[in-house]
C-alpha cells in the first residue's frame, strides 16, 4: 500500500440540512447541478451580463491559457452601475458607508455612483489616462476606492489596488511592475482611532516608481500632507467642473479578454505575482457565484467585511455585488473600535441579511466573547459566509450559533486570488452543510483531489486539490512572467491547475480543505495536515485559536509543536498544557498529540489574516526568522520566540 499524500484523522459528524423556508425561496434550486458546463456558462454569460456586442464563442482552451466569451464586447462599469440606473434603480443604495469615527455615515446610491464615477473618469482623462493606461489605487475603505476602480473600468484603464496597510516598498514594487502612470490615494486613513499616513507612504514609494506621472489625492482626514506641485492633485479640485452626465464619458466598449486589473499576491516567496484578471469572464464568474451562493434578493443588505485591497474585496464588495445591483455595506474601520460590538451594531443598524467574513475575524470575536453580539438584534441575518482559510469546526459552530442565532446556513467558500471567483461552496438552499467543509464544487467547476502521481483519490482519501477545466474568472496569467505561471500552477499534473492546497473528499463527495501543502507535517511517516490538529485544539472550550507546525525530530521525523491562544486572554499553565495534549489525543489520536505547546496571546498573521506557519516553524527549530515583511504585526513573532525560549529553559 502506498502512503496517502495526506491522511485524514479528524471526523466531524454534525450535519445541517438547509431550513425548509430558505430552500423554498433560494436562487439556486437542485436542478442547478444538472446543468451542463457549456449550457451553464453560456446562459449565465448571455443573461447576467449586458453586451455591446454578443460573444460568438463560449471559450477557448489552449493550456495553460483560456479565453472566455470570445468576440464579445462589454464594459464592467456599464454592468455594475449604468444599466441599473437606466432600469430605474438610480435611487437604490449601492453602499451604506460607515466611517470609523462614530456617527460618520453616508449612503451612496447607484445614481451617485454613476455621477461620481463619470466625473472622476473625465478627470482622469485630463491626466492622459485612456484605454490601457495602468492606474494604481492605494486607499482605505472609503466609497471613493470603489469609485476609483469603476472610473478606471469605465474608460478601459486597468488598475492595481494595493492594500492600504502595505509599506512603501510593497507599493513601489507593484506600481513599478505594472508601470502605472497615475496613482490614486488619500491624505490619510482612519484606523483604530489613529491615522495611517497613506500619502506620505505613497510619496516614499514614488521615489522608486518613476513611471507614475500624476497623483490624485482624496481628502479624508483633512490633516496636512505634502503635495508636489505639477504631480499631485486634490481629487475634489480635479473633478470640479468635470461633467457628471454619463453621456459625457460613455463606457468604453471592451473586448471580453481586455485586462480589467492586476492584483499582486505574495504567497510565501519573495517577488509578488501580478495575477491578471480580464473583463467578461471575470465579471460573469463573480456575479454568478455571488447570486447563487449568497442568495441575494433585490432588497438584500449584503456585507462583505473584507478589505477592498484583497481579491475578496474586488470580487465580492465591488464587482460581483454591483453587477447584481445589490445594496452593500462598506465599513472603514476595525471590528473592535471603539468597542468590540462595532460589527454587530452595524448589522443591526442596516439590517444586514448576508454577512461574509474570514475565520480569523470569527476567531477574534470568539476570543472576545459572544456577549458583544448579544447586545444587538441580529435577527435580520439570513446567511453567513466564510473565506480565506480553513474554518475550524468549532469556529463554524460558534458563528452559526452566536451570530446566526442557530438559524442561518453557513457557506464556507474556497477560492483564491488566482481563481477570481468562489470555486467550492455550499449552495445554501440545497446543500446539507458540515462544520469545516466547503462541500461541493460550484456548478460549472470541475474540482478533484489527486495523489502524488496524478490519480484521482477516492472518497475518504486526502491529497492535492486540482481544477480540471478552465472557468470564466480564472487568472489569465502572471503579468510579464509566463514561465512562472506555467511552473507555479501547471507543472505538477500537466494540463490540470494545481492550487497548492491539500484536500480530501468524504463519502458524500464533500470537500474538506486541508491548508497549503507546504504546511503538511510528517510524523512517523504519517502525513498530517495542520488544520485537523488545530481544529482538535480549538475544539477545547478554553481555546480561541491555535496554529501547529512540524519541527525536526530525530525519532519521528517531525514532531508537532502547537501555539495556542486561550479565550479571554487567559494565561496557559502546565496543567492546561497536559489537558490540551490529551484532548488532541482523544479527539484525533495519539499520533497527533503535540510534543509541546506554547501559549501566546496572538498568532503571527499576514495582513490578510492568514496564520503564518512558516515562521512558527522557524521559531520551533530555533532558526533565524525567514521573510517577515508580510506580517501584520512583526512584534507577535518576537514575543512567541521569547515565550518558546523561556519554556525551553524551564524544561
Ligand atoms: O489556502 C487556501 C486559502 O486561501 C488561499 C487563497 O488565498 P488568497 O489568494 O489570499 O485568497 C483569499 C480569498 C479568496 C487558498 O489557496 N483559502 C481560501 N478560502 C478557503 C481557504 N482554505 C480553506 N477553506 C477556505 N474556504
Amino acid at each position: 500500500m502506498t502512503t496517502p499524500a495526506i491522511e485524514t484523522i479528524l471526523t466531524e459528524d454534525r450535519r445541517y440540512p438547509p431550513p425548509e423556508d430558505f430552500a423554498a425561496q433560494a436562487n439556486a434550486q437542485p436542478d442547478i447541478y444538472e446543468r451542463s458546463f457549456d449550457e451553464f456558462w453560456e446562459t449565465e454569460g448571455r443573461e447576467r451580463l449586458s453586451w455591446f456586442e454578443p460573444f460568438t464563442q463560449l471559450y477557448e482552451w489552449k493550456p495553460p491559457y483560456a479565453k472566455w466569451f470570445l468576440g464579445g464586447k462589454t464594459n464592467v462599469t456599464y454592468n455594475c452601475v449604468d444599466r441599473h440606473v437606466e432600469r430605474g434603480l438610480g435611487d437604490k443604495v449601492a453602499y451604506h458607508w460607515e466611517g470609523e469615527p462614530e456617527g460618520e455615515r453616508r449612503d451612496v446610491t447607484f445614481a451617485e455612483l454613476q455621477r461620481e464615477t463619470t466625473r472622476l473618469a473625465n478627470a482622469l482623462k485630463t491626466l492622459g489616462v485612456g484605454k490601457g493606461t495602468a492606474v494604481g489605487i492605494y486607499m482605505g475603505m472609503v466609497p471613493e476606492a470603489a469609485i476609483a476602480m469603476l472610473a478606471c473600468a469605465r474608460i478601459g484603464a486597468p488598475h492595481t489596488v494595493v492594500f492600504g496597510g502595505f509599506s512603501a516598498d510593497s507599493l513601489s514594487d507593484r506600481l513599478h511592475d505594472m508601470e502605472c502612470e497615475v496613482l490614486i490615494t488619500q491624505d490619510e486613513a482612519w484606523r483604530r482611532g489613529t491615522t495611517v499616513p497613506l500619502k506620505r507612504t505613497a510619496d516614499e514609494a514614488l521615489r522608486e516608481a518613476p513611471s507614475v506621472r500624476s497623483v490624485v489625492v482624496l481628502r479624508r482626514t483633512g490633516n496636512d500632507v505634502p503635495m508636489t506641485e505639477g504631480r499631485d492633485f486634490w481629487w475634489h479640485e480635479l473633478v470640479e467642473g468635470e461633467p457628471d452626465d454619463p453621456a459625457s464619458c460613455p463606457c468604453e466598449p471592451m473586448d471580453s479578454e481586455d485586462l480589467l486589473y492586476l492584483l499582486y499576491t505574495s504567497g510565501t516567496t519573495a517577488k509578488p505575482k501580478g495575477i491578471a484578471h480580464t473583463t467578461a469572464g471575470y465579471l460573469c464568474g463573480v456575479a454568478t457565484t455571488h447570486h447563487y451562493i449568497f442568495d441575494v434578493e433585490p432588497d438584500s443588505v449584503y456585507w462583505c467585511a473584507a478589505d477592498i485591497g484583497w481579491v475578496t474585496g474586488h470580487s465580492y464588495i465591488v464587482y460581483g455585488p454591483l453587477c447584481n445591483g445589490t445594496t452593500g455595506v462598506l465599513y472603514e474601520g476595525t471590528p473592535d473600535f471603539p468597542d468590540k460590538d462595532r460589527w454587530w451594531e452595524i448589522v443591526e443598524r442596516y439590517e444586514v441579511d448576508i454577512l461574509y467574513t474570514a475565520p480569523t475575524a470569527i476567531r477574534a470575536h470568539m476570543k472576545w466573547g459572544h456577549e458583544h453580539a448579544e447586545k444587538h438584534d441580529l435577527s435580520s441575518l439570513r446567511l453567513l459566509g466564510s473565506v480565506g482559510e480553513p474554518i475550524n469546526p468549532e469556529a463554524w459552530e460558534w458563528y452559526r450559533r452566536h451570530i446566526g442565532g442557530g438559524r442561518t446556513p453557513v457557506v464556507d467558500t474556497w477560492w483564491q486570488t488566482e481563481t477570481g471567483m468562489i470555486m467550492i461552496s455550499p449552495l445554501p438552499g440545497i446543500t446539507t452543510t458540515k462544520p469545516g467543509s466547503a462541500t461541493k464544487p460550484f456548478p460549472g467547476v470541475d474540482a478533484a483531489v489527486y495523489d502524488e502521481s496524478g490519480n484521482e483519490v477516492g472518497p475518504g482519501g486526502g491529497g492535492y486539490l486540482v481544477l480540471r477545466r478552465p472557468w470564466p474568472a480564472m487568472l489569465r496569467g502572471i503579468y510579464k512572467d509566463d514561465e512562472r505561471y506555467a511552473e507555479t500552477y501547471w507543472s505538477k499534473y500537466g494540463d490540470v491547475y494545481f492550487a497548492g492546497d491539500g484536500a480530501r473528499i468524504d463519502e458524500d463527495g464533500d470537500f474538506w480543505l486541508l491548508g497549503r501543502v507546504d504546511d503538511v507535517m510528517n510524523v512517523s511517516g504519517h502525513r498530517i495536515s495542520t488544520i485537523e490538529v488545530e481544529s482538535a485544539l480549538v475544539d477545547h472550550p478554553r481555546v480561541a485559536e491555535a496554529a501547529v507546525c512540524g519541527r525536526n525530530d530525530a525519532q519521528t521525523g517531525q514532531a508537532i509543536v502547537a501555539y495556542v491562544t486561550l479565550k479571554g486572554g487567559e494565561d496557559g499553565s502546565v496543567e492546561m498544557l497536559e489537558e490540551l495534549r490529551n484532548h488532541v489525543a482523544r479527539k484525533i489520536g495519539p499520533i497527533a498529540k503535540p510534543a509541546n505547546i506554547v501559549f501566546t496571546p496572538e498568532l503571527p498573521k499576514t495582513r490578510s489574516g492568514k496564520i503564518m506557519r512558516r515562521l512558527l516553524r522557524d521559531v520551533a527549530e530555533q532558526r533565524t526568522l525567514g521573510d517577515t515583511t508580510t506580517l501584520a504585526d512583526p512584534g507577535v513573532v518576537e514575543e512567541i520566540r521569547d515565550r518558546a525560549a523561556a519554556e525551553a529553559t524551564e524544561e
